[in-house]
């Protein structure tokens, strides 16, 4: 296809045009071998040292402190829900989980089979569209959960809480978006297909001292130390999902680290807000001080378009901004509208574009 395409997917997601090009390339041959990357036995000299380059990079580009190890594992972030409190909860014990959004609240669910969760705070009343600030953790609790980026009501922790003990978080929608302090974390985990690679693999980062302390006979696979000493090799890694991953790394290495892109994601997400602030037809619909650079939900201004037009309004906006190369951009059901995803890979030139959109619209509607 000819025409320029921007995705505004909120995953899978638009990844690096470079990453994709190398990763289609490793499927015919990969690193010369002239052996496909998805036909190579992860027991091969040159899978092994892509999944430790990988390793490597992202401990790079994270600043990954000794004591912590890194892996890769099938289940996408959904199977994390589980594991997290299979490996760190006891029976007996208790963790706060906060309630920031449709994630957050999966994940805190799938933690009462195994312990006690203490729900410390919630934004649900209001379609989850701030972040809860100023709430109480439980004296006791083993670690605070939370969701770095909430996806669907874009909404991001600009600071993290200080816990009790450590943190736990799910940084599916904004890993390796900005710096982050590792050591204040226990465990970080995260599904791909965002600002990683393609889905079928999720990456945990995990303090090796927190883990064997909850007395559990954990199966084999969802056990976090069977991984360690395999180096995510205990069973067939998702080898091609892990080589994109580590073509996105050197990508986002070459482009100057987390500390650049932190910058490239501010200007991007300012220049879209600055839109929807300035807009009499948009509005975005996620609280200011807790608005994510990763994900932006916005609607219509309920004084801009009568209820009864609002369907075919929306409708409309959509296949005209379809027809310009702006794909993906219907809002999740639970927020309405839509939703703009502008993740690391997604370029300046297509917020530009999309931008430019919400003006012509706005003229065309009045
Ligand atoms: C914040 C967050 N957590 C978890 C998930 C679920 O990820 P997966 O599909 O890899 O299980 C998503 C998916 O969009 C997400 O945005």
């Amino acid at each position: 296809m000819n025409k320029i395409v921007y995705n505004f997917s909120a995953g899978p997601s638009t990844l690096p045009k470079q990453a994709t090009a190398e990763a289609a390339a490793a499927i015919a041959d990969f690193a010369n071998t002239g052996i496909g990357i998805m036909e190579m036995s992860h027991r091969t000299r040159p899978v092994e040292g892509m999944v430790a380059e990988a390793e490597s990079l992202l401990r790079e580009l994270l600043s990954i402190p000794s004591g912590y190890e890194i892996l890769f594992l099938g289940g996408g972030a959904s199977l994390q829900f589980c594991m997290v409190p299979m490996n760190l909860l006891g029976s007996n014990a208790s963790a706060d989980y906060t309630d920031t959004g449709m994630w957050a609240n999966k994940a805190l669910k799938e933690a009462k089979k195994f312990g006690k969760v203490n729900v410390v705070c919630s934004s649900k009343e209001s379609i989850y569209n701030h972040i809860p600030k100023n709430f109480e953790q439980t004296p006791g609790a083993t670690y605070l959960h939370l969701t770095s980026n909430n996806t669907i009501y874009g909404t991001q922790w600009k600071e993290f809480p200080k816990a009790n003990t450590y943190l736990v978080c799910d940084m599916s929608s904004d890993i390796l978006s900005r710096p982050i302090d590792v050591s204040k974390f226990g465990l970080i985990y995260a599904g791909a297909q965002k600002n990683m690679g393609p889905a079928g693999v999720a990456t945990v980062i995990v303090r090796s001292d927190i883990l064997g302390k909850a007395e559990r006979d954990i199966p084999t696979m969802l056990d976090y130390r069977t991984h360690i000493p395999e180096h995510s090799m205990f069973n067939t890694p998702p080898v091609f999902s892990i080589y994109v991953v580590n073509r996105v790394l050197h990508w986002l290495k070459n482009l100057g680290g987390v500390a650049a892109m932190e910058k490239i994601n501010a200007k991007k997400a300012n220049l879209f807000y600055d839109v929807l602030d300035n807009s009499k037809l948009f509005k975005g619909t996620a609280a200011k001080e807790d608005r994510s650079t990763m994900n932006i939900p916005f609607v219509f201004r309920e004084d801009a378009i009568a209820a009864d037009k609002k369907e075919a309004m929306e409708k409309k906006f959509l296949a005209l901004a379809q027809e310009k190369g702006l794909e993906q951009l219907k809002g999740h059901r639970s927020v309405g509208g839509f939703r703009a995803s502008i993740y690391n890979a997604m370029p300046i030139e297509g917020v530009e574009a999309l931008a430019a959109f919400l003006g012509e619209f706005e003229n065309l509607a009045h």
